[in-house]
């Protein structure tokens, strides 16, 4: 699928955007090993999630859904998953792949878990690491890649992990291979990243220590079925959240969105860059904030992108780059190592579409720095990251000639239907599938 997106317009109405993705996942996750029904609404029905549901299919757990974004899965207990028939294939979800390995270390049955051409190239040393240490015994194809291998019936014992990269997915990935051990896991963070998986273990009634940058948890538990509601995913408002802030004339709401703390990096950085963003009916749901986001066009000016949001934006960085390439004067972006290894190489992807679109831009190791400017259209590359195609679809608010986005197909893992919703609040673009 390629998108074509003709220049300018603005961005008005109304929209929730489907449901977060991290929280999906999880609520597949702890639902399959609860005693009882959990039933979700506001699921996301995209491709990642997609993959940990049939993932526990595979595993013998029934689950209804999804429909409509809701879905049933009828827990099996700490001990019900049974072997799967085959490899199971996590497709481009990173996510997945990394919390089942910590999940599936203490099975008492072996395993493989493998996904597509961009998951089997990105790094696994790092959870192969702390898991090994706890006595599970995994491999990765040449050490660090998929296929990973995991061989069950291993004791497992809680350790300290000190963490060398502020990932929630490694932290997570300890986390549920503690449950799985003797005694306590506790993992320290060098920079507070997500706690989904540390919020939704309490809500299914397990006992999770956290504070000054510390996570703990006892293994030998045991969980609770409970209801969750998913809140609208921030990493896809943000797409929105920078349409309407560039394009003159903007004015939108964004309902029920996820504004937990360790996700709103994107509302701070954007605010310092002088966005015009509020908030509304803020609540709270299953133990996640959630709130209305009313924003509307203002003149953006660049700045230095402070470290500590980095974690906090670490998804949402590529539409912030748009939203750097137009504002007034430079924007410097440091400690997002990160970014290299998500679906693409984020920040030599970005680059790359920027220079073609006429932005100036400086590569660093660990950043960018992009010089705001006149954006002109033109061919852009996706490496097959959804986020990067989402990205440079929003540039075309502010572009003097169409964008052209080959390879799209992967927009599916994260927002079904992106096209669809950005034309209904404003954005010209068409999809086309060869
Ligand atoms: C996620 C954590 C982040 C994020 C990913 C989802 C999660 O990855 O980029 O999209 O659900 O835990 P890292 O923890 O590796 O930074």
């Amino acid at each position: 699928m390629e998108f074509n997106v003709m220049p300018g317009g603005t961005i008005c109405g109304e929209v929730r955007v489907p449901g977060d993705k991290s929280i999906s996942h999880r609520s597949i996750m702890l639902g399959a090993l609860a005693q009882g029904q959990t039933r979700i609404t506001g699921f996301l029905e995209g491709e990642d999630a997609l993959a940990t549901v049939a993932a526990f299919r595979a595993m013998g757990v029934q689950i209804d859904g999804p429909s409509g974004g809701e879905v049933t899965v009828h827990g099996v207990g700490m001990r019900g998953l049974v072997a799967p028939p085959n490899a199971l294939d996590l497709g481009n979800s990173g996510t997945s792949v990394r919390l089942l390995a910590g999940l599936l270390a203490g099975q008492d049955f072996d395993v493989e878990l493998t996904g597509d051409e961009s998951l089997r190239a990105r790094p696994m040393g790092r959870v192969i690491e702390p898991l090994t240490r706890m006595g599970a015994d995994i491999r990765g194809a040449g050490g660090d890649h998929l296929p990973l291998f995991i061989r069950g019936s291993q004791d497992l014992q809680g350790i300290h992990y000190d963490l060398p990269m502020a990932s929630a997915q490694v932290k997570s990935c300890a986390l549920l291979a503690g449950l799985y051990a003797c005694g306590r896991t506790s993992v320290t963070e060098p920079a507070p990243t997500r706690d989904h998986t540390e919020r939704m273990l309490r809500g299914f009634g397990y006992e999770v220590s956290s504070g000054n940058g510390k996570v703990g948890i006892n293994g030998g538990g045991s969980l609770t079925a409970t209801d969750i509601d998913v809140p609208a995913d921030i990493s896809s408002a943000a797409f929105f959240l920078v349409a309407a802030s560039i394009a003159p004339g903007s004015d939108l709401i964004l309902t029920h969105v996820g504004i937990n703390p360790t996700r709103t990096g994107v509302l701070n950085i954007l605010n310092l860059m002088g966005a015009d963003i509020s908030q509304h009916n803020v609540g709270e749901v299953g133990g996640e904030p959630v709130a209305d986001i009313h924003v509307r066009y203002a003149p953006l000016k660049g700045i230095d992108i402070p470290l500590d949001q980095v974690p906090l934006a670490i998804d949402e960085l590529p539409v912030l780059f748009i939203a750097a390439a137009c504002a007034q004067g430079r924007t410097v972006l440091r400690g997002a190592r990160e970014l290299r290894v998500k679906e693409s190489d984020r920040i030599a992807a970005m680059a790359e579409g920027l220079t073609t679109l006429g932005i100036d831009n400086e590569v660093l190791e660990d950043g960018i720095i992009i010089e705001g400017g006149i954006l002109r259209g033109g061919l852009i590359h996706t490496f097959h990251d959804h986020r990067i195609a989402m990205a440079f679809a929003i540039a075309a608010l502010r572009a003097k000639e169409e964008i052209q986005i080959l390879d799209c197909d992967h927009v599916a893992t994260s927002f079904p239907d992106f096209d669809a919703m950005a034309r209904g609040v404003g954005l010209q673009i068409s999809a086309r599938t060869d």
